[in-house]
């Protein structure tokens, strides 16, 4: 029950008083207050959303036709959450999805900027991110690592379109007034080794050597291969228990930490007739299925999702997994914020 006392209005107070402040921009806070703070739960803005790959797709092929490469920088369609205001270009409060193809032949140039990226890729073969040199592949379901302030670009040596989902934090960064981009002016694509990180990383458990005590480069490891985590998802998912959920975390191999520092992805596998109730809390949440099929459910709002559907989960909602398939797994990656809403002390799961 609100127990809070009743605040003043603007209106309660004298013309001339209120122009005075106006003049000094200030403001009565008492009058704004529970807008940004109200009793017992959060101000919320960004709502429930699904949007289904298969749509999207074929917009995002027509966008192709109609915008050259060197018109768009970068071909995108952005997932904007219909409680957000679209000028800020977000899926929720914290987080950016967008479809980004690339066709056969075309490069997006080089740049870098403050913003982290990650780009997770939906179909298409035969294109690669170039980070500070190193020539990353891309393949269905890899996680490519473009991090904050790395230079960039891509290039595209197959047949076929090429579609990924971007993932980046610049609904962060925005707000602090620190967001911008250094356009490059040459293509460093493939300059480097390939895969360089890839290599390095190959085995669990261990790193290259270098002197105890020396740092390792921040970000290590910049392509995360499916082939590898699905295979991993499967192992779990069959030496289990079947009641324990499976679910991996990408991590920066040398620290443990989240793999970029303010979101966090994790990919989960439901196994046929599996259901897994998610706890509730204050995180924003993406969920985008990369295998199979399966229902999330949001506050009892049934969203049926195929390959390349994103979902958005707004906080403090209660959510629950379900495979229905009779045979199938369901894989899917997961993306929240909180890394940042933990480093900050905002994090809470609400005991009811
Ligand atoms: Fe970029």
């Amino acid at each position: 029950m609100d127990t809070a006392p009743q605040l003043g209005t603007s209106a309660e107070l004298p013309a001339d008083y209120r122009a005075r402040l106006a003049d000094l921009h200030v403001l009565p806070a008492w009058t704004l207050l529970r807008a940004v703070m109200p009793v017992g739960a959060a101000v919320q803005k960004a709502v429930a959303f699904h949007w289904p790959y298969a749509r999207l797709r074929e917009e995002l092929l027509r966008a192709g036709d109609l915008v050259p490469v060197e018109k768009a920088e970068r071909r995108v369609l952005a997932l904007i959450n219909p409680g957000l205001n679209p000028d800020s270009l977000a899926t929720l409060p914290s987080i950016f999805f967008g479809l980004q193809l690339i066709r056969p032949g075309e490069r997006a140039p080089n740049h870098k900027h403050i913003p982290a990226a990650v780009r997770v890729i939906l179909e298409g073969s035969g294109a690669y991110t170039t980070v500070e040199g190193e020539k990353l592949a891309m393949e269905p379901g890899d996680l490519i690592l473009t991090p904050p302030n790395h230079w960039h670009d891509h290039g595209h040596e197959g047949r076929t379109p090429m579609i990924w989902m971007d993932v980046l934090d610049h609904p962060l960064a925005v707000p602090l007034d620190i967001s911008y981009v250094t356009p490059g002016k040459l293509a460093t694509f493939g300059e480097n080794t390939l895969d360089a990180g890839d290599t390095a990383y190959r085995c669990a458990g261990v790193a290259p050597y270098r002197p105890l005590g020396h740092k390792p480069p921040d970000y290590p490891l910049r392509r995360y291969r499916w082939s590898r985590v699905r295979e991993a998802l499967a192992a779990l998912a069959e030496a289990n228990d079947p009641t324990t959920p499976v679910h991996l975390r990408y991590i920066n191999p040398e620290t443990g930490d989240t793999a970029i520092r303010t979101l966090d992805f994790s990919a989960r596998e439901l196994r046929p007739g599996e259901s897994v109730a998610i706890r509730r809390s204050s995180a924003n949440r993406m969920f985008l299925t990369l295998e199979g099929e399966g229902v999330i459910a949001i506050n009892g709002a049934e969203h049926a999702c195929a390959h390349g559907d994103a979902v958005a989960v707004p906080t403090y909602a209660s959510v629950t997994l379900t495979n229905a398939a009779a045979r199938a797994p369901w894989r899917l990656l997961q993306v929240d914020d909180t890394p940042t809403q933990t480093k900050l002390g905002f994090y809470e799961e609400p005991a009811v």
